[in-house]
Formats: C-alpha cells, sequence, structure tokens
C-alpha cells in the first residue's frame, strides 16, 4: 500500500509547524489544512504510523505522530455529534466499511480499520491505531494511539493495548499477524509481539518487563517471539531479608496442536455479508 512517507515535503511541514511555539492565525489554518489531509491518510490506512518494511521489521513513522498532536492542539473542543460528549477529534465513519462494529464502541477519525474486522463493545479504538483484515477486538478492549494490530489477530476482552502520545518518546506496541492476545491482557511501551504468539489471559508485559523463555532459559526484553506461548509468572527476589516475587510472563512451550485446538475461532463471528 503507498504510503506518504517519501513525501518529504510533507514531513519537512510538520516537523516545522511542530517546533512553533506561538503559531499564528494564518499558520495554524495552514497547518490544520495540512495535518487534517494526513488524518484523512490515516483514516483511509494511505499514512501509517508504523508500517512493514525490508526484513520483517517495522518502521515508526514519527512525523505522524507529530501531525497528531498538532492535531490535538489546533481543533477546538467541539459538541460531538453522537450526544452529550464535548472533544477535539470526532469518531470515524466506519458505515461504509466492511467490518462489525457493534454499538457502543468509539472509533475515533484517524484510526484505521481494514475490512473484516470486529469491534465487540465496549471498545476505544483511538488515534492513529491501525487494524488489520479480519481482525476480533473483543469487548472492553482499548487499542492504544498509534498500535499497529495485524492480520487475523485476536484481542480478547478486556485487554488493553497501550498508545503512545504520552510519554513523547514511547514506541507504538506491535501486535503481529495471527498472533492471539487472551482476556484482561495488558501490552506496553513498544513491545512487539511477533507473528502467531500466543499470550495468555491475564498477562502484563511492559517494554521493560522481563521475558523468560523456558526453552532458552534466557529473559529477553520488548519483544515476545513467533510462535512463542507466554503465560503469566513471576520470580523471586531478596529485598532486605524477605523473598518477594516480581511479576515475570514466561514462555512455557512454542504454539503447538493443543494451544491451536484451544483457540479455535468461530468463522460464524466473521461473516461480513
Ligand atoms: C495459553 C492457553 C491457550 C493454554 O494453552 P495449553 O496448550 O492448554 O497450555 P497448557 O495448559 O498446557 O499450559 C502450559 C503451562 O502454562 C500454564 N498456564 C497456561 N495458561 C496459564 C495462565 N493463563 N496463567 C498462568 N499459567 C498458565 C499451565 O499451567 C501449564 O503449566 P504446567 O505445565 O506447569 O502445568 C490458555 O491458558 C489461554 O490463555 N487461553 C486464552 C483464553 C482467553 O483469554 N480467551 C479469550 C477470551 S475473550
Amino acid at each position: 500500500m503507498a504510503t506518504m512517507t517519501t513525501d518529504a515535503k510533507t514531513v519537512e511541514q510538520i516537523e516545522a509547524f511542530f517546533q512553533m511555539k506561538d503559531m499564528g492565525k494564518d499558520a495554524a489554518a495552514e497547518a490544520l489544512v495540512l495535518v487534517e489531509k494526513i488524518m484523512d491518510g490515516l483514516d483511509a490506512g494511505t499514512v501509517q504510523v508504523v508500517e512493514p518494511c525490508a526484513q520483517n521489521r517495522w518502521q515508526v513513522n514519527s512525523w505522524v505522530k507529530k501531525a497528531i498532536l498538532l492535531y490535538f492542539r489546533l481543533r477546538p473542543i467541539e459538541k460531538m455529534p453522537e450526544g452529550n460528549f464535548v472533544d477535539k477529534i470526532p469518531l470515524k465513519d466506519v458505515t461504509a466499511t466492511m467490518n462489525r462494529v457493534v454499538p457502543y464502541s468509539s472509533i475515533r477519525r484517524g484510526s484505521y480499520l481494514a475490512p473484516k474486522v470486529v469491534v465487540m463493545a465496549p471498545s476505544f479504538i483511538n488515534i492513529g491505531a491501525y487494524v488489520d483484515e479480519g481482525s476480533m477486538v473483543d469487548s472492553l478492549v482499548l487499542v492504544g494511539s498509534c498500535a499497529r494490530i495485524g492480520k487475523n489477530v485476536h484481542l480478547g476482552a478486556g485487554t488493553m493495548i497501550g498508545g503512545v502520545l504520552e510519554p513523547p518518546n514511547a514506541n507504538p506496541v506491535i501486535v503481529e499477524d495471527g498472533a492471539f492476545v487472551g482476556g484482561s491482557c495488558g501490552l506496553y511501551e513498544g513491545i512487539i509481539v511477533e507473528k502467531n504468539a500466543v499470550i495468555a489471559a491475564g498477562t502484563i508485559i511492559t517494554g521493560g518487563t522481563p521475558i523468560l523463555d523456558l526453552e532458552t532459559g534466557k529473559e529477553i526484553f520488548g519483544r515476545v517471539p513467533e510462535n512463542a506461548v507466554v503465560v503469566p509468572g513471576g520470580r523471586t527476589k531478596e529485598v532486605n531479608g524477605r523473598q518477594i516475587v516480581l511479576q515475570t510472563p514466561v514462555i512455557v512451550k512454542r504454539r503447538d496442536p493443543k494451544v491451536d485446538a484451544k483457540l479455535v475461532l468461530e468463522d460464524s463471528l466473521r461473516v461480513f455479508s
């Protein structure tokens, strides 16, 4: 998919507007026109905060995040057409998309839903988030700003995918194709869940959380490897003569037929005609 990342002039303009402390009226109007264009691109999926690049890696377009922050700065607070709400960011129009969006979820403008995504209510998909084809966002899920959710991902009920608008240096969370994130999980601070990994219910991982891989005996940070099955766990530590337990998710195994059998998804929930 074509993105705007190669449009050097746009990037330059956003960086310049972002640096301006006191934007005059004319500059603010000009900036808003540009930023609205970028929001249109995010809405359509042609602009992406996180995009795939060579060798299965990800590129983070920090200028897009700056455009989003500018959008907050430049937009007026308005009464929302949906009723008794006031905000700066309108909701995305999902009515013409090939998705199922159950009332009452909030999907903000500047987020992208590929076709065949199901969003159960009440869920919140924030600006800059990208949810790829065939994914399920179950009830009470947060897909935080700028998070990237791959194809055919399952985000279990009550799961929180952290966003990156604050603090400004945070990296987006990425959940790659085919991953299964169980209920009541929390993924924060730029953690990358690689393809087909399984995060068992109740697992919380931040960028600084050690993940113990039982197969290798090593602790890893910042990513869950492809096909890994991670469950909540702990490690003991002595503090002032007392043994305490610090949370340490554990990779108990790689995905196998037993896990797959437990995670079979119901096709009839994924019919879009
Ligand atoms: C991961 C999961 C699929 C289990 O797969 P499995 O192949 O049956 O795994 P096992 O039961 O063999 O578990 C392997 C080990 O991890 C442990 N484990 C599994 N799930 C665990 C969890 N959620 N918390 C802590 N430990 C867990 C097991 O006790 C076992 O340890 P042991 O070998 O010492 O007994 C299942 O636990 C799970 O999380 N399912 C997702 C449910 C869910 O959230 N659905 C979405 C609802 S919206």
